[in-house]
């Protein structure tokens, strides 16, 4: 698979990405020698060659220094360095002589450099063998600086972005002593309704191996250990977005072609990238958990995969292979999460792993059994630098926290993430004149909370910017913003981090206050020249232990909308969420929507310069957007079946289109495809061709656009979806300019798991191709591959 397909002959910046091509192809040479040598060994050495990197430490010699510390530890050691426990406060006195005694190897959620000091202390100074503590968290979307959450950052369709926002996320995280994060999270999401569909790329994976790749990338930088960079854990493994109902944690059953085709490439792409962890998923994968499931901890991630690093679980997922009715007690769960492949526990308070050296005791273990799954562990202590700078500098921690360098970076992530969904009569970008008067409306529209987005723990809400002070800040001088909030939405509870954490205290409304603030909100549209609403969902609305039933707007959100837009005023709707919220009503009746996701501390500053046209949109759905949670799961991607002209009258109630399709997103510019080039009518099997396409921007702004191409295979062993992405390319094209993108089609784009076979094939058939905008791109061409 590539992932930087694009050579635009008329653009020297983009010529660079050559050695992008080249870096590939030289990786998959190496993917060969990778079959010869022992997988611990070879793919992060042979990746930080490719990458012509200087790698930290020589593979063989961190082997070395961890074997011969795993020769002088006890069986109780070695499962200390199998554990993980959260830390929410300070640590007690238990904790710290656990940690004393060298039985306990990670901690997560403590994220104060001077509690992280102090316990580094307690295990470099008091335990026998002086092995360091490895620190975890949850960096999803930044630390202090808080970017914009993941499926936001997926719609840049921007992988050079996207790893810059998590290198600016992975300099904070290590300046106060965080090793490690808990992220990416690759999983496949089609059903919008599942809360964690923000913290993925989306449904496509074609764009989730990109940008599970990217992210991987931003968080360790060149190689394991380099410096300012976290290790990265690609999670949870695997199918966890396909949730039965969209209910969080709720069982999956996936074919392996789905599993093999969809919800497994972007795994696959985060072990090619280097990633140093993986997260064991929560659910049953076809009956088995996947924290107990052989087949994919070890079959497919090692014996597969070559993965060399090591696999934690999900928080207290060993223990719960008992609430599965798998296992039996506590220590048949850590055996049957060991013996699968989980070398490290995560565990709340009671962990299973504690029973591991009885059971090596007992004979039911082996010590190289013990050994393999802690060495992977040892080996990345050793990587990041652990056992000679295992204490952080606390003065620079404070200097690094929430710094102007990252809050560019964010600022930039979000302007390039924002979706464009309408833009009638050229509404936006706002002109200074004639649009004097703005009423920004809203319950989003001034929230410092809500603009960040879930997963974020020890950002400084006073430092985020609303909706509203952004816009104070980049409206022409003379402009006046009158705000009115209009509707509370009410808080969903128990949201499980407002629970643990302290959610918003705001006082609710009384019903005499309700409509007071309701009315005030129309009134104040109705003598406005414009009017900015924000709605949308609040901040824990998505996220974990948050899917929805519905995808309404909560609350009176929509009842506001229509009252507002009935006063005749012109409404922009700024959308603030991670879901596809119901718009039916509003993308006929409200002219301009763009969907700002949650994009961080900087948002208001990114959604006025958005408004304004200081940047201007170029975001691309990862997700087809519904028309009502009815058709979930609706992707662009679905097989050819019967009448497949009659896609749209498939209910006899509602069309069965999206609202919105995959990959589509305005520009306050227009572009034109054209001149599509193929370099062969006909190629053999395993060999690859080059397609070209000129891209023209006819507008009067210079705007980035998203050049996309799909295939479809017309036969084969199995039936193939109608069509799918197999490159893009985001390109900035100056007004009257045209440039030409490249894209190059591998064997890897032609081979497909087939259900009949039950194996990677590729057939020697014929294959339509198109380029544009969107998945209805039509620009269409054609191949055939021979054997
Ligand atoms: C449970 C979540 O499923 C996982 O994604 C997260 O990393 C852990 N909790 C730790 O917070």
């Amino acid at each position: 698979m590539k992932f930087h397909p694009a050579v635009a002959k008329s653009s020297p910046t983009l010529l660079g990405r050559n050695q992008g091509v080249l870096q590939r192809k030289l990786l998959a040479s190496f993917a060969t020698i990778s079959m010869i040598f022992p997988p611990t060994i070879l793919p992060r050495g042979v990746a930080q060659e490719a990458q012509n990197t200087k790698p930290s430490m020589q593979d063989a010699k961190v082997r070395q220094r961890a074997d011969a510390l795993l020769q002088q530890m006890t069986p109780e050691e070695k499962a200390g360095q199998l554990s993980q426990l959260f830390l929410f406060t300070k640590p007690d006195a238990a904790m710290e002589s656990r940690i004393a005694k060298g039985q306990l190897g990670s901690l997560l959620f403590v994220t104060d450099p001077s509690v992280i000091n102090h316990l580094q202390h307690v295990a470099v100074d008091q335990s026998r063998l002086h092995i360091p503590l490895i620190f975890g968290f949850d960096v999803i979307h930044g630390l202090r600086t808080i970017f914009p959450v993941p499926i936001a950052m997926a719609a840049s369709w921007d992988p050079d972005t996207i790893e810059r926002a998590q290198a600016a996320a992975a300099k904070e995280a290590r300046a106060v002593g965080i090793d490690w994060s808990f992220a990416p999270m690759v999983d496949i999401a089609r059903d919008p309704r599942w809360g964690r569909i923000v913290e993925g790329a989306g449904a496509d994976p074609y764009l989730g191996s990109a940008v599970a790749a990217a992210q991987v990338r931003g968080f360790q930088g060149a190689y394991i250990g380099a410096p300012d960079h976290i290790v990265a854990t690609a999670k949870h493994f695997a199918g966890y977005g396909a949730a039965e109902g969209g209910r969080d944690y709720d069982s999956v059953d996936l074919s392996d072609a789905q599993l093999r085709n969809v919800y497994l490439p972007p795994f696959k792409s985060a072990v090619d990238a280097g990633v140093g962890s993986i997260m064991s998923a929560y659910m049953d994968l076809n009956g088995v958990p996947a924290t107990g499931n052989r087949w994919l901890l070890h079959d497919v991630l090692r014996g597969e995969w070559n993965f060399g690093g090591f696999v934690v679980s999900d928080a207290n997922a060993v223990n719960d292979l008992q609430t599965h009715g798998f296992a039996a007690d506590k220590a048949d769960a850590a055996m049957r999460a060991f013996t699968a492949g989980v070398n490290m526990e995560m565990a709340v308070t009671k962990d299973a792993y504690d029973n591991l050296p009885a059971e090596y005791k007992a004979g039911k273990i082996t010590s190289e059994q013990l050994d393999a799954a802690v060495r992977p562990i040892l080996e990345t202590k050793i990587r990041l630098g652990l056992f000679e700078n295992p204490y952080v500098d606390e003065a620079r921690a404070a200097q690094v926290l929430g710094a102007t360098e990252q809050k560019q970076e964010s600022l930039r992530a979000a302007e390039r993430s924002a979706v464009l969904l309408r833009n009638e009569h050229a509404l936006l970008p706002l002109q200074g004149s004639g649009n004097k008067n703005i009423a920004v409306i809203g319950p989003l529209a001034d929230s410092k909370r809500d603009i960040t987005g879930p997963w974020v723990f020890v950002n400084k809400e006073q430092e985020s910017v609303s909706v509203l002070e952004g816009l104070k800040q980049v409206a022409p001088q003379g402009t006046q913003l009158n705000y009115s909030q209009g509707v509370q939405i009410s808080r969903k509870f128990p949201s499980m981090f407002d629970a643990i954490f302290g959610g918003d205290k705001t006082p609710v409304w009384a019903e005499a206050e309700q409509k007071q603030e309701f009315d005030k909100a129309v009134q104040t549209a109705r003598s406005a020249d414009v009017v900015v609403m924000v709605l949308g969902e609040r901040q824990n609305m998505d996220g974990e232990a948050a899917s929805r039933s519905s995808l309404e707007l909560p609350g009176r959100q929509q009842e506001l909308l229509e009252a507002v837009a009935a006063t005749g005023k012109p409404v922009v709707l700024v959308l603030m969420s991670a879901r596809p919220l119901e718009l039916r009503w509003a993308s006929k009746n409200i002219p301009a929507i763009l969907d700002a996701w949650y994009p961080g501390t900087e948002g208001g500053i990114a959604i006025a310069n958005l408004l304004y046209g200081k940047a201007v949109p170029a975001g691309k759905l990862p997700y087809d957007w519904p028309r009502d949670v009815g058709q979930v799961p609706i992707f662009y991607s679905h097989d050819v079946t019967h009448q497949p002209d009659k896609q749209g009258t498939r209910y006899w109630n509602e069309e069965s289109t999206p609202l919105f399709p995959f990959g589509y997103g305005l520009s306050y510019t227009n572009f034109q495809f054209s001149n599509l080039r193929i370099s062969h009518d006909q190629i053999r099997r395993g060999e690859g061709l080059d397609v070209m396409v000129d891209v023209r921007n006819s507008g009067t702004v210079t705007a980035d656009e998203v050049a996309q191409l799909y295939l479809h295979q017309q036969s084969g062993t199995s039936s193939r979806p109608v069509r799918e992405l197999k490159g893009f390319h985001r390109v900035t094209v100056a007004p009257g300019e045209t440039k030409t993108v490249h894209f190059n089609i591998d064997k890897a784009d032609l081979t497909y798991w087939s259900a009949a076979t039950r194996s990677w094939v590729q057939d020697d058939t014929h294959f339509d191709l198109w380029v544009g905008e969107d998945s209805n791109a039509s620009l269409h061409g054609s191949f055939a591959v021979a054997p």
